[in-house]
């Protein structure tokens, strides 16, 4: 089994939750090499809920940004693959949209989860638009 909390990113090990990166595959899409900017990534989001085994190995993460109110995007969702196909991630989503409940949850899927989130009852949204600053393109 495994217990799900919210917490404060900033109080995370950064090289434990690297690793968790990794274990579920996330890592080749997240800057985790990087590790000051990695770490800025935790410390500056304001809704972090991590799942951990009953020997305190940490399983699974959800990280967002929320208002608290309105939206909340969920930036990062990674499960140990160990551990993917328990119902994980839907409790860590379950965490993450109870601490804000209404707030509207936003998020981009990636390649191998677009068939995921409709099945876990997320509805397609066609007109999503992102754009990265000129100076990192
Ligand atoms: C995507 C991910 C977070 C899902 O977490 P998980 O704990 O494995 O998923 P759950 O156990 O909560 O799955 C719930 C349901 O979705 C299904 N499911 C799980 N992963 C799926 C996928 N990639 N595509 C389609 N369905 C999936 C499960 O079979 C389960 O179905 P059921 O309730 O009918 O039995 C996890 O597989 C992961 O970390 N993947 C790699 C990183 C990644 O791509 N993250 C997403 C970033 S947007």
């Amino acid at each position: 089994m495994w217990t799900c909390e919210r917490v404060i990113g900033a109080d995370l090990d950064v090289s434990e939750v690297a690793a968790l990166y990794r274990a579920s595959t996330l890592a080749e899409r997240r800057p985790v090499e990087d590790t000051g900017r990695f770490a800025a990534m935790l410390a500056g989001a304001n809704l972090i809920v991590t799942a951990r085994a009953g020997d305190g190995r940490l399983i699974g993460i959800a990280r967002s940004l929320t208002d608290g109110v309105y939206a909340t995007y969920l930036s990062d969702l990674a499960v140990d693959a160990a551990w993917q196909g328990k119902g994980i991630g839907r409790d860590l989503i379950r965490a993450t949209q109870d601490a804000a409940p209404q707030a509207k949850l936003i998020l981009l899927a990636a390649p191998a989860a677009v068939d995921y989130y409709p099945h876990i009852g997320f509805e397609r949204h066609n007109s999503a638009w992102t754009r990265s600053h000129t100076a990192t393109t």
